[in-house]
């Protein structure tokens, strides 16, 4: 009731701007394109001035739920039909505020390109791009189930205008329909349900319609993208898109399994999607894509001379409400994209994103610019918010100019160009590479000072250490056998005095050996003693210190072995004891240190051999 009110208002005050309310719209033939998630309205109307006075301009209404959603608004003339239609023409299209439009309603006035005369016609083809006006329903779905969504409008062209005849086409993807409204003319051709046509319909008349349709399109939303665009005058644009991606499409509800997805994708996830295509320029090169945990190999890359495509796959399926968040990155020759102009340079590339089909709800263009770029200017094609920042890289002195350009709501229909014009001097573009010459030249002398400082800094690193560390229980290892060997050979020298002994049989020459003998050997235990303390406390001692120690206990044995021999020999001499017996009280003895040697003997090697 209330836009009832509000639309016969409208027609009121139309009444009085006689210069818009002279036209009548002959022919209106609208397609809806309901094949992806973003919806796309395309309206062909032939309008003719059926008044005294020239016309300039035709009034577009819109809702203002539907303007909520509303992209991107484009006309052009369409002289033509069919394939032979000339987009040569296009027409600027701006909001205006008529007095007395209701609040419901939004107003868009197209400029002609020129006055139409009284009794003259003119076509147009006004393509409106909405997103998010697919609503899923129902809103929660389990993984098995399809998704279904439904789209509202009017069978009937929303005009300020008397309309004389029109018909709309709605095309669904090929899959099931649920349902959808049925009125006066309304046919379903396979997957296009086509509503009139109706004649002589006054202004403003409405017939709203629902439909509700299976899709298991993807409904990919990057809830914020940020590309950023580096230009190097040295032959290289670097691009870095960060997505923040989201499946919009039915929630899912319960759990989710693996396992039955990978056994049947199709069946078990259909509302799912695994993949996303980008369509790079041709020639982009060192093309990578990564996510949170590092870089993806699966993704796929093909190009020719036209583009180059990359397939994004993450690493799980995207079901309604699921995130991912990734990043892809590549080359581009700078020769493609940086021109010159009036002494200015310019950038023209594209905006939007390269992912097909993909809604940005909040796209940043940043465009960082060579440092010691001036005089910045900004040409797009749509209003865009602009601000600056600076950033600052290595070799930077005061850092780089950035463009940021935002804009929310982007659809495909925004990869156009823009163009960022700058001035810059060929000198600053040598203040690199004399940076990188003597910031060399400083690394060479750096250099040279370290090398001769090598031995003072080098000291205090680990690995230097620990080989100092080793050294020093090398030489320690080898004082130790020193040792051993002038035991050893007190040793041969007590042998020795026995064989003297049997020889003489002098008993005194043979005690004063045993004592210069023992006190020898004491005195080299003392010498000993530090140097196995120093191997016990030192770590690089570690596994060489269980043999030295095996090898002194071996040596005290035989040395005790040996001083119980020479006893009882003496002894044996004393009590004038025979030879036989001699033999008989010593051949243990002697037989323990025949072992006895041959182990010191083998550990010597063995140590000796580290
Ligand atoms: C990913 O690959 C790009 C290009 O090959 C490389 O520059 C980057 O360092 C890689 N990142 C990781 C985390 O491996
Ligand atoms: C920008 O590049 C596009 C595609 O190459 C081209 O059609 C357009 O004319 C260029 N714009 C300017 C201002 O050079």
């Amino acid at each position: 009731m209330g836009l009832r009110l509000d639309l016969l208002l409208l027609v009121a005050a139309l009444l009085f701007s006689p210069a818009l309310s002279d036209l009548v719209i002959l022919k209106v033939d609208r397609r809806v394109d309901l094949t992806s998630q973003i919806v796309r309205v395309t309206s062909t109307l032939k309008v003719e001035n059926n008044g005294k006075d020239a016309v300039t301009e035709v009034l577009l209404v819109f809702p203002d739920r539907q303007v909520k959603n509303l992209a991107y608004l484009f006309a052009v003339s369409s002289a033509g039909k069919g394939k032979a239609k000339s987009y040569s023409h296009t027409l600027s299209v701006n909001e205006i505020n008529l007095k007395g439009m209701p609040p419901s309603l939004v107003g868009y006035l197209v400029s002609l390109p020129e006055p139409l005369s009284k009794g003259e016609s003119y076509t147009l083809d006004v393509l409106a791009v909405y997103t998010h006006s697919l609503k899923p329903f129902p809103e929660k779905i389990t993984q098995a189930d399809i998704q279904l969504l439904v789209f509202e409008d009017s069978a009937y062209y929303l005009s300020p205008y008397e309309v004389k005849a029109q018909s709309l086409t709605v095309k669904l993807p090929q899959a099931r329909i649920e349902s959808y409204t049925r009125i006066e003319n309304t046919k379903l051709h396979g997957s296009d349900i086509k509503y009139g046509p109706y004649e002589n319909l006054p202004p403003f008349s409405h017939s709203p319609i629902v439909v509700h349709f299976e899709s298991n399109r993807p409904f990919a939303v990057a809830r914020e993208l940020v590309r950023e665009v580096e230009i190097s005058h040295w032959g290289n644009v670097q691009v870095t898109e960060y997505y923040n991606v989201v499946n919009r499409g039915s929630e899912i509800t319960g759990e989710f399994s693996r396992l039955e997805f990978q056994a049947r994708p199709h069946i078990r996830g259909p509302s799912s999607f695994r993949n996303l295509v980008a369509k790079l320029p041709p020639r982009a090169h060192s093309v990578y894509y990564r996510d949170e945990i590092g870089n993806i190999s699966t993704s796929h890359l093909w190009s020719d001379s036209k583009k180059t495509e990359l397939e994004i796959e993450p690493r799980y399926p995207m079901f309604g409400g699921w995130r991912t968040a990734f990043t892809i990155g590549y080359g581009l020759p700078l020769q493609d994209f940086l021109f010159e102009s009036e002494g200015k340079r310019f950038l023209n590339f594209s905006f939007g994103s390269p992912i097909n089909e993909i809604i940005v709800d909040t796209l940043f263009m940043k465009i960082v610019l060579p440092e010691g770029s001036n005089d910045i200017t900004v040409a797009a094609p749509f209003p865009i918010k602009e601000s600056k920042e600076t950033k600052l890289s290595h070799l930077d002195l005061v850092g780089r100019p950035v463009i940021i350009l935002e804009k929310s709501n982007v659809v495909p229909e925004h990869n156009q160009y823009f163009q960022v014009y700058y001035t810059f001097s060929s000198i600053s573009m040598l203040r690199e590479p004399l940076m990188l010459i003597f910031g060399f030249f400083f690394l060479f002398i750096t250099y040279i000072v370290y090398m001769h400082a090598d031995i003072s800094i080098s000291k205090s690193s680990p690995s230097y250490l620990a080989k100092m560390q080793w050294e020093e229980v090398q030489a320690v290892i080898q004082q130790v056998e020193n040792i051993v060997s002038r035991c050893l050979a007190v040793h041969e020298k007590l042998e020795a005095s026995l064989q003297d002994l049997s020889r003489t049989g002098v008993v005194q020459a043979c005690k004063s050996a045993r004592k210069s003998a023992d006190s020898t050997l004491k005195e080299l235990y003392k010498e000993m003693k530090p140097l196995l303390s120093f191997l016990q406390s030192s770590s690089q001692a570690a596994h060489i210190l269980p043999k030295v120690e095996e090898l002194l206990t071996k040596e005290r044995e035989l040395q005790e072995k040996l001083m119980t021999k020479h006893l009882t020999v003496v002894d044996c001499y004393e009590k004038k004891l025979g030879g036989r017996e001699i033999e008989n009280r010593i051949n243990a003895h002697q037989q323990k240190i025949t072992v006895l040697r041959q182990e010191v003997d083998d550990l010597l090697d063995y140590i000796d051999e580290l």
